[in-house]
């Protein structure tokens, strides 16, 4: 029940973890449960102490993070639970946060029983904040539209549309909900797409950032153009040793003018030092809508944790039409790594297969 209730901070809660807290009395009767709804707010113990009250007192608390130990923008958790008179804490994941870490510790110094109690889903709604915790990057899911014999577009690029309106949908609402989208030049160049999430509740301001070695991004792109005056400005990734000449110069100019931020890429063109750039500037989720250049990069540096991908059906039957990824030559297929299908689902005519690689410490 406090992972049901955390999911409901999708969106909302990052770049900090969704956490959902259950107040529980002796005989397992649910007394209130709270959530960390929006980063900055209050933490889901102190949303779920506040609906409880004084029937918190000699209560058990069960969180699916460990409760924070430090005065952030909202006081320590711990010290919630204290004073509120819990007698039990059980919490699902260990805090790896080193600054807000402790909190179990405090919780026993304090005469309250509080015990780790590992739970599956539970570090699942954890994964984008663990991982940034460990690795310093952000949690990276890409998503794609693809017929049944693997095509992403047609050879001449054409892609619109291969998913139905309920795949596109539920595109938007995840867009909606991320820190930041990611594309690369040749879909900005072929698509020209806006990469805003358009006719849903928009739960945050995300970032779009664009992979783009030369600077090709046109100036009039439809991805730099701002929907609303908050929005972040669009990122776009070069690589300064790949263009170096005048000309390379000048487009970089002009995108800063048009209100571009420029930033590097990695020698060689790699992105991992700008992800992880960016995560340190609070994104915790990265959404990847992009061709087959860019997924195979990103294979090839290992950052990909996972894929959503829309089977439309439809055969394109054609030997040159663009693949959902490329770039690499293995010669030993057991030496591909191999991902786990976590689930199947049907949206429309089309089916959602989500796949992932990540494996992350917990
Ligand atoms: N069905 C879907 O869900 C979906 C989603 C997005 C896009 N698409 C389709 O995918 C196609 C675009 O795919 P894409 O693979 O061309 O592009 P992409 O993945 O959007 O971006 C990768 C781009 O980066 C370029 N690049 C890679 N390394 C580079 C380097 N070191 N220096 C300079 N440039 C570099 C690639 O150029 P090179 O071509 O020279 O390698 C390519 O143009 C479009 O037809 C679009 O419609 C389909």
């Amino acid at each position: 029940m406090a992972v049901r209730v955390a999911s409901r901070g999708h969106g909302g809660a990052e770049p900090n973890p969704m956490v959902g807290c259950v107040i529980a009395d002796r005989n397992g009767n649910v007394i209130a449960d709270g959530y960390h709804r929006r980063c900055g707010g209050p933490h889901a113990e102190v949303d779920a102490l506040a609906a409880a009250g004084s029937r918190a007192r000699g209560a058990l608390a069960l969180v699916t993070l460990e409760p924070c130990n430090h005065r952030g923008r909202t006081g320590p958790c711990s010290e919630a639970l204290v004073a509120a008179g819990v007698s039990e804490v059980i919490y699902a994941v260990a805090d790896p946060n080193p600054l807000a870490k402790g909190g179990a510790a405090r919780l026993r110094e304090c005469g309250i029983r509080a015990f780790h109690v590992p739970h599956a889903a539970a570090t699942e709604l954890a994964l984008p904040f663990l991982k940034r915790m460990h690795t310093g990057l952000p949690w990276i899911s890409a998503k794609w539209a693809q017929s049944i014999d693997g095509a992403v577009a047609l050879a001449n690029g054409d892609s619109q549309w291969l998913s139905g309106t309920r795949s596109r949908r539920l595109v938007h609402r995840e867009r909606a909900r991320v820190d930041a989208i990611l594309t690369g030049i040749g879909t900005v160049l072929e698509d020209d797409p806006r990469l805003t999430a358009r006719e849903v509740r928009v739960h945050r301001a995300q970032r779009r950032v664009v992979f783009d070695p030369d600077a090709r991004t046109p100036p009039d792109a439809n991805v730099l153009k701002q929907d609303n005056e908050s929005a972040a400005p669009t990122t776009i990734l070069v690589d300064p040793t790949s263009g170096n000449d005048l000309s390379f110069a000048r487009r970089v100019d002009l995108l800063a003018a048009r209100g571009a931020r420029v930033m590097p890429l990695g020698p060689g063109g790699t992105l991992e030092t700008a992800l992880r750039a960016l995560a340190g500037e609070g994104v915790s989720t990265l959404l990847v809508e992009a061709g087959g250049g860019l997924v195979g990069r990103l294979l090839r540096e290992q950052l990909l944790d996972e894929a959503w991908v829309f089977v439309a059906p439809l055969l394109v039957a054609d030997d040159v039409a663009r693949r959902s990824a490329r770039g690499l030559a293995p010669e030993v297929l057991a030496a591909i790594p191999r991902g786990r299908l976590l689930s199947v689902r049907r949206r429309g005519e089309d089916a959602l297969l989500h796949y992932r690689w990540a494996r992350v410490a917990t």
